[in-house]
């Protein structure tokens, strides 16, 4: 089928609203696009001109077993044909989500029990709030509802999954936060250590902080903590030495529940199965979404451990059914795309190419951008990886937020057929690559990269005196 690009682009900027997209510029024709993606395989997507493009994001760091399975589209069409849909209220179920569901209690850390179902990580990270508080009602500990949630924290843009998150522009303008959420500082050693301070110790203190905190907001109103394993939109920052070890020590004194967003960490993407498992957090809800079902359908789920899911079954005799559900909770063609995923994700041990091949994308991203004068840190694990450009590396300095920077080496990227996301916070460009990727893929990675930093300092304000 050959796309009339004009009559779709005219179709398209005149009737979509695009997240993330500047309204008035594309409304306009100011910036360009829409940029038509017609089809995808492996790491590749390809436009309706037939230009093709290194997905270096897996979209939004969702398509983890790549483009173009041709296992999960006929698991999809296979359901479609059989049921397309029935709802899950009233216990009704499919055998596809049974079996899903019994596998994802049994693969995840912590003790899992249940698995509640959305279609979006927004979604399942709302309903994670309204079982901390629907848990905690049950109990009697009526006043115990605040989520404390990190500075850089990402966790949707729903109205208390955008209240977690703790980046203002995705609060200004839309009256979030709502009350309820309290922030905690975020574990990024680079920019939050005292000058001196080793990642432990630096872990130590941001959990005095938290232990703090607690006690000043009491701790009988403080229901959950909610954090990625490994920051995600907030920078792609793994965790410092001993932090999540330090911060459960604080969450059990208290009694507050760990909810462990495992959207972006879910299913190999750290090189291990789950970020908690890494990081040995033990967590009591977990929210998964992206790997799921690697986006081929929008799937998300809500894990309920053990010790919460006792309580609120134990209440349902007082308080009769749970009354919480969308007309595609746990629909089957999400559950059959998830299970088609997922057995891909196992067969082809996806979390040891995270970990083998994400080993070498740190380590040639460290070679290729470490010592250059504009760029910070170089950082990640797995298949999650960064740079963070700065102006002045001895004296940590940003870049002028005018100057773009970060956007710029993404423009230049993509210019020379590369997806490398520019982060929304700082000069970051980031790396997620669906998990399939090999070595030789990451060099062609690497080495646009290189050429697009390289295109970026050329253009810089020379008063800098950077050179590559
Ligand atoms: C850690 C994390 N949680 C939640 C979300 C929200 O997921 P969705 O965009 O599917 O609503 C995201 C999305 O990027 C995420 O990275």
């Amino acid at each position: 089928m050959t796309i009339d690009i004009p009559k779709i682009s005219q179709m398209d900027r005149g009737s979509v609203l695009h997240p993330f997209t500047q309204l008035k510029d594309f409304a306009t024709g100011r910036i360009g696009g829409p940029t038509i993606v017609e089809t995808g395989r492996g790491i590749r997507i390809q436009d309706a001109t037939g230009r093709q493009l290194i997905d270096g994001f897996a979209g939004l760091y969702c398509v983890n077993v790549g483009y173009g399975r041709t296992e999960i589209a006929e698991a999809i069409s296979r359901q479609a044909h059989r049921l397309a849909y029935y709802h899950t209220y009233a216990a009704h179920t499919t055998d596809e989500l049974a079996m899903l569901s019994d596998r994802l209690v049994r693969m995840a850390p912590g003790r899992m029990s249940k698995v509640f179902y959305g279609t979006s990580g927004s979604d399942a990270n709302e309903t994670q709030a309204k079982l901390v508080w629907y848990y905690n009602n049950l109990r009697g500990k009526k006043r115990k509802k605040k989520i404390i949630a990190r500075e850089r924290g990402y966790h949707g843009c729903s109205v208390m999954s955008g209240s977690m998150t703790g980046m203002s522009f995705y609060h200004d303008h839309m009256d979030l936060p709502f009350p309820g959420i309290i922030r905690t500082g975020v574990p990024h050693h680079y920019w939050g250590a005292h000058p001196g301070e080793t990642g432990l110790e630096f872990s130590r203190r941001r959990a005095r902080e938290l232990d703090e905190l607690i006690e000043r907001e009491d701790p009988d109103t403080v229901g959950a903590f909610i954090g990625e394993p490994v920051l995600g939109t907030g920078g792609l920052t793994p965790p410092p030495q001993g932090y999540w070890e330090a911060i459960q020590a604080v969450l059990k004194k208290h009694d507050v529940l760990l909810i462990a967003d495992e959207v972006i960490t879910g299913f190999g993407r750290t090189g291990a199965m789950f970020g908690s498992q890494l990081y040995g957090m033990e967590p009591d809800l977990i929210t998964l979404a992206k790997g799921l079902t690697s986006a081929y359908f929008p799937m998300s789920a809500s894990l309920i451990g053990e010790k919460v899911a006792g309580v609120i079954e134990d209440g349902a005799d007082r308080v009769g059914s749970f009354s919480h559900g969308y007309t595609y909770s746990g629909h089957p063609i999400g559950a059959a795309a998830a299970n088609a995923a997922l057995d891909i994700v196992e067969k082809e041990n996806l979390p040891g190419n995270a970990r083998e091949v994400g080993a070498y994308l740190q380590q040639q991203l460290k070679a290729a951008f470490a010592s250059l004068p504009i760029v910070g840190e170089v950082r990640g694990v797995g298949l999650m990886g960064a740079i963070e450009f700065v102006a002045d590396r001895a004296n940590k300095t940003r870049f002028d937020p005018g100057l773009k920077v970060g956007a710029r080496v993404s423009a230049a990227a993509r210019a020379r057929g590369l997806i490398a996301r520019a982060m929304p916070h700082g000069d970051i460009l980031g790396f997620a690559p669906p998990l399939v990727v090999t070595r030789a893929e990451i060099d062609e990675i690497v080495g646009i990269a290189a050429a697009a930093v390289q295109a970026v300092v050329g253009e810089l304000p020379p008063a800098r005196g950077l050179s590559v």
